[in-house]
């Protein structure tokens, strides 16, 4: 099991999920996102400079999860749709395709969800999720997720996501992901 630096046993009934100042907090995100979902150093630069990007994007919002001592151990963050961001222009083409082009708009994008390993399973990533599309101004959120029976994949769909479009290819990815969507406020 891994521990994070400065931390006694894993106590996820003692996380916090609230608002996150995440351009100040990257560093500490992106080592989550690094051992929740496999990042390599190179890959941790690349998203560092994306996420901040990102941040600048109208109506940008993340949230944490935070143990007692304050050390993040979850965060998700996400945006309304701007079709010209590069997710969405490569999505547009497969949405199209299966006729759910119009779920580009009016919608708030997951850019990304994840919780440290040993924080897995207590309901953190569930209640990020739900807390951040609950404060949406969109009817409906979408996003894409590794198009494989993951965690990830049970959560979406146990949450009212459902496939718009699979398999997805992203450039720079070497594994398919399905695109999906669902109506907001998330099933509970
Ligand atoms: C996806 C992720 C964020 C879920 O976070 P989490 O805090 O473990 O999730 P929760 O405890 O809130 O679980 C909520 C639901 O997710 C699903 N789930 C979570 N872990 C699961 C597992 N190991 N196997 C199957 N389903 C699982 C279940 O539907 C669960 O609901 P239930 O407890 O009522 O059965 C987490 O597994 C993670 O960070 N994974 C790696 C990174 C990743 O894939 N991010 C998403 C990128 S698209």
């Amino acid at each position: 099991m891994l521990h994070l630096p400065g931390e006694g046993p894993p106590d996820p009934h003692g996380v916090v999920v609230g608002p996150l100042d995440l351009a100040a907090r990257v560093d500490e995100a992106l080592a989550v996102q690094a051992v929740a979902f496999g990042l390599t150093v190179e890959e941790i630069g690349v998203r560092r400079h994306i996420v901040l990007r990102h941040l600048t994007s109208p109506g940008a919002r993340a949230l944490g999860a935070t143990t007692r001592s304050g050390h993040l151990v979850g965060f998700v963050y996400g945006m309304p749709n701007d079709r010209t961001h590069w997710w969405s222009t490569v999505v547009e083409p497969y949405l199209r395709d299966t006729g759910h082009e119009g779920w580009l708009d009016d919608s708030f994008v997951i850019t990304e969800l994840h919780v440290h390993p040993d924080y897995q399973q207590h309901g953190i990533g569930r209640s990020l999720i739900t807390t951040i599309t609950d404060g949406s101004l969109q009817p409906r959120s979408i996003l894409s997720a590794i198009d494989v029976e993951s965690p990830a994949r049970h959560l979406y769909r146990a949450l009212g996501y459902r496939d718009l479009a699979r398999p997805v290819l992203f450039p720079s990815a070497p594994t398919p992901y399905a695109v999906m969507g669902a109506p907001l406020p998330l099933r509970r």
